[in-house]
């Protein structure tokens, strides 16, 4: 069965990005498609330390095995699409997600680019400024990771827990996001089988 996983790079575990989530993961769910949505708040422990012992084992796992980041990565590969979720801190992801970022890119580096041709999206919650950056930082890691990436990356407003539900673009377009990720997850699957 085809699976997507979100990742959610804020501490909130209810909070907006969550909730943009799970708006894209609905539409993914009417189709058929399994999800998962993975909340990285309070089970990080480290950003990458440059050790490149990933390099050295070529094992598929970051050498740091006491957090959720081993998890992810084995979760990233079984998956055929990656959703990576941040609000926006200061202008860029959290360091929940950059830590994600680095140490699950450096691993797949390590093992042969291991998520190229998954389809991944990006989308995030921002209170007013700052929010294309932090596409920018997540859409980089899915395409030098070798990813599809769908047009229309997601970005809704909001500040407090539940103010996206008020953005109705926002809404919309991580609704759109969904439909367009089933699509292509669903044309991908076909081209293989041809
Ligand atoms: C430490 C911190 C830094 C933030 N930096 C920004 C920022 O640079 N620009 C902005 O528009 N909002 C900023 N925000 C607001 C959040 O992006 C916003 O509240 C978002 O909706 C939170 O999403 P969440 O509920 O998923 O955690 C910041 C919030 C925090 C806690």
């Amino acid at each position: 069965m085809t699976k997507v996983v979100a990742f959610n790079g804020s501490p909130r575990e209810k909070g907006n990005t969550s909730i943009l989530i799970r708006h894209m993961l609905e539409e993914l769910e009417k189709e058929g498609i399994e999800t998962e949505e993975v909340h990285l708040g309070g089970r990080v422990a480290r950003g990458c330390t440059a050790c490149m012992k990933c390099f050295e084992k070529k094992d598929g796992h970051c050498v740091y095995d006491d957090d959720c980041i081993n998890d992810c990565i084995d979760k990233m590969v079984e998956a055929d699409g990656i959703i990576l979720g941040s609000p926006v801190y200061f202008t860029d992801v959290t360091a929940e997600m950059k830590a994600l970022i680095d140490r699950a890119g450096l691993v797949a580096m390590a093992n042969g680019d291991f998520y190229r041709r998954k389809v991944g999206v990006a989308i995030t919650a921002v209170r007013r400024s700052g929010g294309i950056h932090t596409l920018d930082s997540m859409i980089n890691f899915l395409l030098f990771s070798g990813m599809i990436v769908p047009g229309f990356p997601v970005l809704g407003i909001g500040k407090e827990k539940g103010d996206v539900d008020k953005d109705e673009e926002g809404i919309r377009r991580a609704r759109d996001a969904g439909k367009t990720m089933a699509w292509l997850l669903k044309s991908l699957e076909q081209a293989e089988k041809s």
